[in-house]
């Protein structure tokens, strides 16, 4: 009875989050095709982060509330009217989101994570600021809304602590995964219509209780009293995992939103080359800010010692050549010789040094100055 009656007005919260809405709507046109992930997006967020990195991301509402620290992505509403929004700019095709964030309080404040296609299928977390014993979840397909079937599993403290939100999205079934512990699964044959196209994963805040809607607000847990803000969700880290891997693209066969229509464009997604760039670079940094002092100085003073030996050798060379010019070659014979052994010996201490790549680096310097005919 008491369903029954917030059961319609629930529904006009989903519309409330303005962003549940799309640009080109597959069932009903022809639309561009979608980036793919095509693998997995792993990002922690912290006080040497400065922004979403906007390869991955659109903020669509809110940039400028929105700050990196010890507690990761900070998203404060200060005042009514404020939102904020974080698109990806790549679709899953089927995947993993795991998402480690610590909700807003406030009531009706509402923090969320949520996979969005084109065609408005939804999976959701919601979690309301104003109740710290139960967080929410539910899911749509192709936009169909009156198939309200939100489920509150109980959740000590969302607003005070980080949890880990994760939903796990197949073409069979979809779980919502609490803390490591599976709180809710629906099946492809479950009620209502199956999301089954590829989606955007969309996480930020926004005020349900400052909603026009009387239905809305209830929803939300009550209105929103701005003298106790700012409300502020934080997120510690984000890890997307695409179901469909070697993926560039995602587009619709035809009008059904079935899956069975999705095409596959396989290569290298745009976001897999972004994070491989990335990564590369990341790898080097933390090889080399691991290594011991001892380790960075035998480095360079190895990558010197080559480029020294290098000048000997050609000084060596040179001065060789020039006494041989002057047709004394059998009364250098032996200088040169005790010349060649010292060289010799200088080489094969550098080569004692511990560090295989210098060495290396130094007898191809150095063959490559006795090689060479000036
Ligand atoms: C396509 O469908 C969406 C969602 O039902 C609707 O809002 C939109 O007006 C439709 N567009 C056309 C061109 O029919
Ligand atoms: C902080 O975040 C950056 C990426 O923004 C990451 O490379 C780094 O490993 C993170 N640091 C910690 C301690 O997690
Ligand atoms: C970000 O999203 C907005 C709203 O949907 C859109 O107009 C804009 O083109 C998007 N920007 C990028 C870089 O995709
Ligand atoms: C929290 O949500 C649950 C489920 O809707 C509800 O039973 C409970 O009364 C709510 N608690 C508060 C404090 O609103
Ligand atoms: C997601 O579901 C798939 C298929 O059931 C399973 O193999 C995988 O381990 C699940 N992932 C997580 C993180 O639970
Ligand atoms: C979050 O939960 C998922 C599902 O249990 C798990 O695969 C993942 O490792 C967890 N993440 C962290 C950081 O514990
Ligand atoms: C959740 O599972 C992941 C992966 O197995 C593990 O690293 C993590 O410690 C688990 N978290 C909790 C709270 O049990
Ligand atoms: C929308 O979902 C409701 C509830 O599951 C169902 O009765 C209805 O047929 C669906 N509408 C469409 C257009 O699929
Ligand atoms: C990935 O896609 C490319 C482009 O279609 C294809 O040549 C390659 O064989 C694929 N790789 C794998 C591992 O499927």
């Amino acid at each position: 009875m008491f369903r029954s009656t917030l059961l319609p007005l629930a529904l006009l919260a989903v519309g409330a989050w303005a962003q549940t809405s799309t640009d080109c709507n597959p069932l009903n046109s022809t639309c561009p095709s979608d980036p793919a992930l095509g693998t997995t997006f792993d990002s922690p967020f912290n006080k040497s982060t400065t922004e979403f990195n906007p390869t991955f991301w659109n903020i669509t509402a809110g940039t400028d509330l929105i700050t990196f620290g010890d507690d990761g992505a900070s998203m404060p509403l200060t005042k009514k009217g404020d939102t904020v929004t974080v698109k990806s700019n790549f679709y899953i095709f089927w995947g993993t989101v795991e998402i480690i964030m610590k909700a807003a309080a406030g009531t009706g404040i509402i923090s969320t994570v949520i996979l969005l296609s084109d065609d408005l299928d939804e999976i959701d977390w919601e979690i309301m600021g104003g109740n710290s014993s139960t967080v929410e979840n539910n899911y749509y397909g192709w936009g169909n809304t009156s198939q309200f079937n939100s489920e509150y599993p109980a959740l000590d403290g969302a607003q005070s602590d980080y949890h880990n939100y994760t939903i796990n999205w197949t073409k069979d079934k979809i779980q919502w995964i609490l803390n490591n512990n599976t709180v809710r699964e629906a099946s492809y044959d479950s009620p209502g219509n199956y999301p089954q196209t590829p989606a955007r994963v969309q996480f930020g805040v926004w005020c349900g209780g400052c909603s026009e809607s009387e239905g809305t607000r209830q929803w939300a847990g009550g209105d929103t009293n701005f003298d106790q803000a700012p409300f502020t969700m934080y997120v510690k880290s984000i890890r997307i995992t695409d179901g469909t891997t070697n993926s560039s693209s995602y587009s619709y066969g035809d009008n059904t939103g079935s899956y069975e229509s999705i095409k596959v464009e396989e290569g290298e997604s745009e976001a897999y080359k972004a994070i491989n760039k990335l990564s590369t670079t990341q790898k080097v940094e933390q090889k080399w800010s691991g290594l011991s002092t001892g380790a960075k100085i035998g480095i360079a003073v190895g990558v010197l010692g080559g480029f020294a030996i290098a000048l000997i050798a050609f000084a060596f060379y040179f001065v060789n050549q020039r006494k041989k010019g002057r047709a004394e070659a059998a009364a250098h014979e032996k200088e040169w010789e005790a010349q060649n052994n010292e060289l010799m010996e200088y080489r094969s201490m550098m080569a004692k040094g511990n560090f295989a790549v210098s060495r290396q680096s130094v007898m191809m310097d150095v063959k490559a100055m006795e090689g060479h005919r000036f």
